[in-house]
């Protein structure tokens, strides 16, 4: 009975699996380089979207900062817009000349708003000149507003991130620093700051240390990286 296989016959088995592979890897082959081709238009169309992006980004901002000139009650002479910039009820707005709004103003304009000459406004400026009427008929407020004017002179330099209340005047050639929330009238070239920060409590020193001693950072939101904290050392 042919319970053995002879030489011959598992040479030419074996001859038939080699094929079988090779056949195997060429189509492996050809699907990585398929992949690689699908793979490499999308790349090419996210790196093009991505080269035109802020292109794109900045025309959209110099027309709708062009519009937003247009809108306003009035504007001077060499003003720049730069970015995203929100203006509600721009027609309340008087600009001076050589007047700069930076990248992710709000200006509420309600209750009207005047910047003179030469005054500068860094990024991420809130500017409110209008409150809601908690004193009236409804709870948290009701439907009637509250006006109160700004008015920001001339050769002003708000630095970035400042918040401006309704109603406040900043006189001629003040400074408002970094972060700063604008709450009274600031007189003609004062430099103004918040208060200093407040230590609130500290850490606990040991389990700081003994984290930092064993190089046990976390990643995104803290998760581990891996399955361990410990990355470094
Ligand atoms: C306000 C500012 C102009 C002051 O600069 P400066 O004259 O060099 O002031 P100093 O760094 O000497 O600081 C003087 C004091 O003011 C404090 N101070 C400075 N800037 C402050 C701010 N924005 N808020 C609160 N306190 C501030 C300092 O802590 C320091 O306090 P101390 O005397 O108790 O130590 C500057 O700190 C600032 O905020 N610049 C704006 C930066 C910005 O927005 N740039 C965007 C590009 S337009």
């Amino acid at each position: 009975m042919d319970e053995y296989k002879t030489k011959e016959q598992l040479i030419e088995e074996l001859a038939g699996m080699r094929q079988q592979i090779k056949g195997l890897e060429a189509a492996a082959t050809a699907q990585r380089e398929n992949k690689q081709r699908e793979m490499s238009v999308v790349n090419f169309i996210i790196n093009q979207i991505a080269v035109l992006e802020p292109h794109l980004k900045q025309m959209y901002y110099d027309y709708k900062n062009k519009m937003l000139r247009k809108s306003l009650k009035s504007c001077g002479q060499g003003c720049y817009f730069h970015g995203s910039i929100t203006v509600l009820y721009s027609e309340r707005l008087s600009i001076g000349n050589n007047v700069h709004i930076n990248d992710g103003a709000f200006i509420n304009a309600t209750g009207g708003v005047t910047i003179g000459d030469n005054t500068h406004i860094s990024r991420n400026l809130t500017l409110y000149s209008y409150s809601h009427n908690y004193g009236g008929k409804a709870l948290p407020y009701d439907n009637t507003t509250i006006e109160k004017p700004v008015v920001i002179g001339k050769n002003v330099w708000i630095g970035m991130g400042a918040n401006i209340i309704p109603g406040v005047t900043i006189g001629d050639g003040a400074i408002i620093g970094l972060g700063t929330v604008v709450t009274r009238d600031i007189p003609p070239l004062a430099i103004v700051g918040n208060q200093p920060p407040r230590i609130i409590k500290y850490r606990d020193e040991a389990h700081y240390e003994a984290l930092e001693e064993s190089g046990a950072y976390g990643g995104i939101n803290g998760v581990p990286i891996k399955d361990k904290y410990v990355i470094m050392k």
